[in-house]
């Protein structure tokens, strides 16, 4: 198989997947054409990621806040997630990826809660790569729910509190921490998206809107990664970090 991986990838790369709406509002185009565009980018990411070492790829789709938004931009989003999760079901099982859901389930229309758990159900065994994907999320909750979950226990570690927040109970599989996040469309916060999990990861702004963002642009960021000097509090060898990959030209630019 061949490979562009770089020596030292990101195990675990998380998403804020943002810039949907402005990409659509551009083209004077309603804000869910943006979201139709964001699905393709998605495909092909979730393509790209396990060539560059990618192990855990975690994408935020709908944050708890984002139920704030217009009812029809809230259902338009909705449908277009069931019909990805649905159609992309095989697809994902054949190229070995498993796909989890974290967040709330009990406020997903039914529809997509059956679609997720299908998905999670025909993927179960693949090893290639771990697509998370973050629905109704929100970090904050995620912390508070685990923690409940742990006032039951009779130890609490580290370990232990993070296998709670990947959703699983106490001896689940925890996913690893974040070692790179990426934001796209400019804004550079994380909208309460995976605090405990981002403790010590490199964290990339970029300013491309999300349908625009493509896999080689995932590689620039996976390579800027590479060469990034990680110290978790350390002194390390203070060699100079390197710059944030140059925006490359939009390939299909409209
Ligand atoms: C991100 O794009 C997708 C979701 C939050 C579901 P936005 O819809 O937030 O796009 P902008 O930020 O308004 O451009
Ligand atoms: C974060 O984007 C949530 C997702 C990408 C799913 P938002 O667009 O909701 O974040 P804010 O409101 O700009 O912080
Ligand atoms: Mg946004």
């Amino acid at each position: 198989m061949q490979s562009d991986a770089p020596r030292n990838p990101p195990r675990h790369v998380a998403i804020v997947m943002d810039g949907n709406g402005r990409w659509a509002t551009a083209r004077g185009l309603p804000r869910p054409a943006g979201h139709q565009a964001g699905v393709e980018t998605v495909r092909r990411i979730v393509e790209a990621a396990p060539g560059l070492g990618v192990e855990t790829l975690t994408l935020y789709a709908f944050s708890s806040d984002n139920w704030r938004r217009p009812t029809a931009e809230v259902a338009a989003l909705m449908l277009l997630l069931r019909r990805f999760v649905r159609a992309e079901t095989g697809r994902l099982a054949e190229a070995g990826a498993r796909l989890t859901m974290l967040g709330r389930r009990d406020r997903l229309p039914g529809g997509l809660a059956e679609a997720i758990a299908a998905a999670e159900q025909a993927t179960a065994h693949g090893t290639r790569l771990h697509l998370r994907v973050a629905l109704d999320y929100s970090a904050r909750d995620a912390i508070l729910d685990a923690a409940r979950r742990a006032a039951a226990l009779p130890a609490l570690t580290r370990d232990v509190f993070a296998r709670l927040l990947s959703g699983g109970d106490h001896a689940a599989e925890p996913a690893p921490d974040v070692d790179l996040l990426i934001r796209t469309g400019g804004e550079q916060r994380l909208s309460d998206f995976l605090l405990w999990e981002c403790a010590y990861a490199e964290l990339l702004f970029v300013p491309r809107l999300w349908p625009d963002f493509s896999a080689a642009d995932l590689s620039d960021a996976v390579a800027w990664y590479a060469a990034r000097e990680r110290r978790f509090g350390g002194v390390g060898a203070g060699a100079p970090q390197p710059a944030p990959p140059p925006a490359t030209p939009v390939p299909s630019a409209a």
